[in-house]
């Protein structure tokens, strides 16, 4: 069976025209990664995917395989599976035999086709489906068949376009769990694309954050998370606070932030709302402004003197008999849960 491999990108550039697609993208992709692309609609996901895969050349920068320049390869010479949105599978061709078509295209003995793909059946959880066309396949089915297909042959690196973008919310918790699995049991490389947070973040190693070409910030997911690079990542991620701090002070008061001049940035569920002015620790006085009920949690809109929107995410048991909208409260964080962007 073919290795996981390690790639790398350096200094990689797209032009289309005068139009950037990627800027001095650089980083380095372990073996047996799982990393994820996420970002906006139109950061660059695709194009840098189809660089890694051959199917488009950079404009600048190299890219290397286990070591070896593979900037001018062509993409059958790289060999690395690829999975797309659309299921791109042979409509004319059973699962079994769409599975079988790679290993068929690589010269393998029939034995040898029917044993990988028996095994393939039932590594994606498709057994007593072999027989079936892909429009007699759901949706969820179409893809998995698409993943045994790219599997099949024991590619070093698989590459994956939002491969999980069409299918229903409960079916995509499914192949995700599905995906963590074939992951760890292949012990491919895994490049995933998503514009999806919660999916990034449940999937990967590492998550690769692109803004307009850009690579805004390579880390594990807690790291992107809790600590991002920059205000882009804080934002695209989920709801932040964001309080401006002067000479270690908000709003007058002084907080854990020695001297510091900036914007504090602190995740909304790292918060939370006291009726007195706490002691110590770190505070800012505030007005309710409204309550959504969630169920086990409520989420609290939140306007400090200074005119700054909160927003708090607590438990719902935790929260004072009685709160109301326009109530005089405070919302209090842990040190070390704000962070300078
Ligand atoms: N072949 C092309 N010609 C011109 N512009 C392109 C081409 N492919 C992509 N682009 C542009 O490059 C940008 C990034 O596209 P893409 O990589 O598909 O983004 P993403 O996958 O993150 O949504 C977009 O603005 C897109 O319109
Ligand atoms: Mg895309």
């Amino acid at each position: 069976m073919t290795q996981a491999a390690e790639i790398g990108a350096t200094g990689i550039g797209k032009q289309f025209g005068q139009f950037t697609a990627l800027a001095d993208i650089t980083l380095t992709i372990a073996r047996g990664e799982f990393l994820t692309l996420l970002g906006p609609s139109g950061s660059g996901k695709t194009t840098f995917l189809m660089v890694l895969s051959g199917f488009e050349a950079p404009s600048s920068g190299r890219l290397t395989l286990n070591g070896t320049d593979m900037t001018d390869l062509a993409a059958e010479r790289r060999g690395f599976g690829m999975v797309f949105q659309g299921y791109a599978l042979f409509p004319h061709m059973t699962a079994e035999e769409n599975i079988a078509f790679p290993l068929k295209v690589q010269g393998r003995t029939a034995a040898e086709v029917k044993r990988r793909v028996d095994e393939m059946i039932g590594m994606v959880g498709l057994g007593g489906h072999g027989h079936k066309r892909p429009s007699g396949l759901s949706g969820g089915q179409q893809q998995r068949v698409a993943l045994a297909r790219a599997l099949a042959y024991a590619p070093p690196v698989l590459l994956l376009d939002e491969p999980f973008s069409a299918l229903d919310k409960n079916l995509r918790g499914q192949m995700q769990d599905e995906m963590r699995r074939l992951h760890r049991e292949t012990g491919t490389t895994f490049v995933f694309v998503t514009h999806d947070q919660e999916e990034a973040l449940a999937l990967s190693s590492r998550v690769a954050i692109f803004d307009k070409g850009r690579l805004q910030q390579l880390a594990p997911p807690r790291e992107v998370y809790e600590r991002p690079a920059n205000r882009f990542v804080a934002e695209f991620l989920g709801d932040i606070n964001i309080l401006p701090v002067k000479g270690g002070r908000i709003e007058g008061r002084a907080v854990q932030a020695p001297g510091a001049t900036g914007d504090l940035a602190i995740r909304p569920e790292y918060m939370a709302l006291a009726l007195a002015q706490p002691e110590d620790g770190n505070a800012v006085a505030a007005t309710l402004n409204d309550l959504t009920y969630l169920g086990a949690e409520t989420r609290l809109s939140l306007v400090t003197s200074g005119g700054v929107p909160i927003v708090l995410h607590q438990q719902t048991s935790d929260l004072p008999a009685g709160l109301a909208p326009g109530a005089s409260v405070w919302a209090t964080w842990a040190p070390g849960h704000g962070f300078l962007l």
